[in-house]
């Protein structure tokens, strides 16, 4: 059975899933210093994470999502992002915002997620190294949002 909660404290952090959506160490241990990480779990095995952080008080952000590739296409991703938003919800956030690449923009699309900005060159500027995805060097970053 899938159990989504939070990550436990206890546990070593899943880099092998965090470093799939974002290859930066640096970048994925700033967020999780600030950040709540949820987990979706078949036991203990770890499937899949979500970690969501906040810009003020009523914007939050998924800022890392990423499923095991022998569990992909089974939902997780979808029941990760809804049960990260429904707990910023209660928390009284308003909106939730996702900064992606151009290929995952329809992904989101399909979870509520409309299109508001691009931040040019923002792969280029943020990152020590080229990251690739697809075969493709990126460039821009898509920035979605959602009521919540
Ligand atoms: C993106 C990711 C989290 C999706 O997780 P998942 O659990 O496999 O996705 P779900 O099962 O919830 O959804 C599957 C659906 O999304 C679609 N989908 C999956 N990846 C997609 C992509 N990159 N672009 C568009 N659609 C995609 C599937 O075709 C499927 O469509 P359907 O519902 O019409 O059949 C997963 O592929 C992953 O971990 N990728 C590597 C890390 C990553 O890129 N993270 C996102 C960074 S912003």
């Amino acid at each position: 059975m899938l159990i989504i909660k939070q990550y436990p404290q206890e546990l070593e952090i899943p880099y092998h899933l965090l470093l799939d959506a974002d290859p930066s160490k640096k970048l994925v241990d700033k967020y999780l210093a600030c950040g709540i990480l949820f987990g979706a779990f078949y036991d203990k095995e770890p499937a899949g994470v979500c970690l969501l952080i906040f810009h003020n008080n009523i914007t939050a952000e998924i800022i890392n999502l990423a499923v095991l590739e022998k569990y992909r296409n089974k939902n997780i991703g979808k029941l990760l992002i809804s049960f990260a938003e429904n707990q910023a919800r209660l928390w009284g956030f308003k909106y939730m915002e996702i900064g992606t690449s151009e290929n995952i923009v329809k992904y989101y699309e399909k979870q509520g997620y409309k299109y508001y900005k691009t931040k040019k060159n923002f792969f280029i500027e943020n990152y020590e190294f080229p990251v690739i995805d697809n075969g493709i060097i990126l460039k821009d970053m898509i920035r979605l949002i959602k009521n919540l």
